[in-house]
């Protein structure tokens, strides 16, 4: 399976810390936004991942992130031109994925908890048809909205129903199989002229082939769209960290822990680095922390 990872839009509701900088390329706690969906891609074991943002903002991932070598990853970028909609990635991403699955993830999300690591590799096993997931918010209207029936049985999906029908809101992470890119092709803009990732995956459900796996409550899902969004991922993650001592987001320690680098070069990896963030990998490489190869997002 490869992964598409679209960092793109203009992040207007956090304007103007995004005036000259890309959501993406601000911080939750001690690194960038986009580190957090890139380490749940390598989670589900995809190594083979198209980054997509704006023209502006791509040469700025590749000086951050580069070829992905360093972290056991085959990284390339391509441009969104206009904000047209997050399944417009699929069709931007169509020829590198050649007609393989794909798991998209949308650049600013977050996912941490107790099961997040077994539903996401559930989902990336080859499979014909798509998965996305469901998790219960207290504000679902801003999000696509999947209802379910009695039985659990998928209803409908809705892209931000004024009510909301249902409490469940779909995160951005999306696994389909390689029909996708063909699939989206048939799309039309919607009222707000974006090619709607909710269509798709409408799709996917009036063919029969959409799952929807429904997230417990140890999952806590954000998203960083707004001032606020920014700061509750931030003190979450700080949280976590200080406490338990917990790795999330880490690519090296992902890297590290599914044996796609050695000891050695995590070792080398943190030679030179400074600050706190270089300082938590060193005590892992040196094996003098108790986070263990299955610790930790
Ligand atoms: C997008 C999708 C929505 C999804 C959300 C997840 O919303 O359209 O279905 O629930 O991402 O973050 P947007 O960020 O475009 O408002």
């Amino acid at each position: 399976m490869k992964g598409i990872l679209l960092a793109g839009g203009s992040g207007t509701r956090l304007r103007p810390i995004t005036q000259v900088l890309s959501k993406q390329l601000l911080p939750i706690y001690d690194k960038p936004v986009i580190y957090y969906p890139l380490s749940l891609l390598m989670l589900m074991g995809v190594r083979d991942i198209l980054l997509i943002s704006t023209a502006e903002a791509c040469p700025l991932f590749e000086r951050l992130l580069g070829t992905g070598e360093a972290w056991g990853l085959r990284l390339q970028y391509a441009v969104q031109q206009q904000p047209e909609g997050i399944a417009q990635a699929l069709l931007i991403g169509g020829e590198f994925l050649s007609g393989e699955g794909c798991c998209l993830i949308l650049g600013d999300n977050l996912l941490f908890g107790d099961g997040v690591e077994a539903e996401l590799r559930a989902a990336a096993e080859p499979q014909s048809g798509a998965t996305i997931f469901a998790c219960q918010v207290r504000d679902p209207q801003r999000y696509g909205v999947v209802s379910f029936a009695a039985d659990g049985a998928v209803l409908d999906i809705e892209e931000k129903p004024q009510p909301p029908c249902s409490p469940y809101a779909v995160p951005g992470i999306y696994c389909y199989d390689g029909e996708a890119v063909s699939r989206a092709g048939k799309l039309r803009p919607s009222a707000r002229g974006e090619y709607e990732i909710t269509d798709l995956n409408r799709a996917y459900l009036h063919a029969d082939k959409l799952r929807v796996r429904r997230f417990g409550e140890g999952v806590h899902w954000f998203d960083v769209g707004t001032p606020d969004s920014l700061l509750e991922a931030s003190n979450f993650v700080q949280a976590v960290s200080h406490r338990q001592g917990l790795l999330i987001g880490y690519p090296e320690v992902l890297a590290w822990r599914q044996g796609w680098i050695e000891d050695a070069a995590l070792a080398a990896l943190v030679d030179g680095m400074v600050g706190e963030y270089a300082q938590r990998l060193r005590e892992l490489a040196a094996g003098i922390k108790p986070w263990g190869r299955s610790e930790g997002v």
